[in-house]
């Protein structure tokens, strides 16, 4: 029997790369939180990705999704790294990741773009046409060209074909459309679905279905916007988006470029739901390059505690209060690397800056 005051249990899977990292600083914030008996919580950690793979032989071991199975909500760093490129497909970390989002029946990834004020200089782009930034990719995460078949490489006369398939069900574009406008109802109440139509039938019935959807939505704004239109606006004109949805491969692409808008890869959180258990990653990869030196940026990792909290344990007030955190620090000056593109004079590393995120909100 489901008891409402029992402590809900977290899954925290650290991951590979700069996930570990990053994620200290969020393990330092759970203890603080359960310290001071803001939540009840406990956790447990499993092992995934080159990790997994260097300790059990494979990237998403059993026990890591038996683990995931009796949690509330998973907590994920990042996978993969060079060591493990040249692997086997099957045993790539990259497996783990989408084995996992698929075990987890993960098929809404929420990957929200807003600018804090603060970095509105340390993004690439003029302050004045990201500032006041707020979007949300709604990528769809368990179908598209990721999940496909056919797919493979195979031998006809000699010659090698990599193959890849590009499908979508009615019953698929439904439920995520229907995400993105329940979304949509909850902030500025605009849609913009993207595709290629003009090119793919799988595209052509995203269009046709997400319309037919919409009629149950009078009060949420539908636009159509083909994907490389899109990639153009984002850096056009980004603040015509509230909510964009958009298929598998088209919300990677678009998701990145979306970070970039509010400053760096860095700053990305996202809340992949629509299962049972949600699961929460930033959207920075492993970043083998900065792994171990104490540079990496932890906001991404923190941010996505806080969707967490919001998502899966319906604590808005913890999530307002981590992503308060997060801004008062940044209102202070105090930047990792990424985000320090102006010659900013506290630029500190990645145990810093989750210490000063802790302690501004032990200070709220
Ligand atoms: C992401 C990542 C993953 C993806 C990779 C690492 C498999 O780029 O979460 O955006 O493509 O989904
Ligand atoms: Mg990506």
């Amino acid at each position: 029997m489901k008891d409402a005051n029992r402590p809900r249990r977290l899954l925290l899977l650290p991951g590979d790369g700069i996930g570990p990292e990053v994620f200290r600083p969020v393990l330092e914030m759970l203890e603080l939180i359960v310290d001071k008996k803001w939540a009840s919580l406990e956790w447990e950690t499993a092992l995934i990705g080159g990790s997994a793979t260097d300790a059990t032989g494979v990237p998403l071991p059993k026990e890591t999704l038996e683990k995931a199975d009796r949690s509330d909500a998973v907590l994920l760093g990042a996978v993969g790294g060079p060591k493990y490129d040249t692997l086997a497909y099957e045993l790539r970390p990259e497996r783990a990741l989408l084995g996992i989002r698929e075990h987890l029946g993960a098929y809404a990834n929420l990957r929200p773009a807003r600018l804090f004020q603060e970095l509105a200089d340390a993004s690439t782009l003029k302050p004045e046409v990201i500032s006041g930034l707020d979007l949300v990719v709604v990528r769809e995460l368990t179908g598209g060209i990721y999940f496909g078949k056919p797919r493979g490489i195979v031998v006809e006369n000699g010659i090698r074909r990599g193959i890849n398939t590009e499908t979508y069900s009615e019953p698929e574009i439904e439920r995520i459309a229907r995400v993105a406008f329940d979304l949509a109802r909850k902030r500025r109440k605009k849609v913009t679905s993207v595709d290629k139509a003009n090119v793919l039938e799988s595209s052509v019935l995203w269009r046709e279905i997400v319309s037919r959807v919409h009629k149950e939505y009078s009060d949420v704004a539908l636009d159509h916007m083909y994907v490389d239109n899109a990639a153009m606006q984002l850096v056009r004109n980004p603040k015509q988006f509230d909510v964009l949805v958009t298929g598998n491969i088209f919300g990677d692409i678009l998701s990145d470029e979306a970070a970039q808008l509010t400053g760096s890869i860095g700053m990305l959180a996202s809340a992949s739901i629509g299962g049972k258990i949600g699961l929460y990653e930033p959207i920075h990869g492993s970043a083998p390059d900065l792994a171990g030196k104490n540079l990496a940026n932890p906001l991404a990792m923190i941010l996505s505690l806080a969707l967490l909290f919001r998502y899966s344990l319906d604590r808005e007030d913890l999530a307002k209060r981590i992503e308060s955190a997060v801004q008062g620090v940044l209102k202070d000056g105090i930047r990792t690397p990424d985000i320090s593109a102006y010659g900013w004079t506290k630029v500190v590393g990645t145990r810093e800056m989750g210490e000063h995120v802790i302690q501004k909100l032990l200070a709220s």
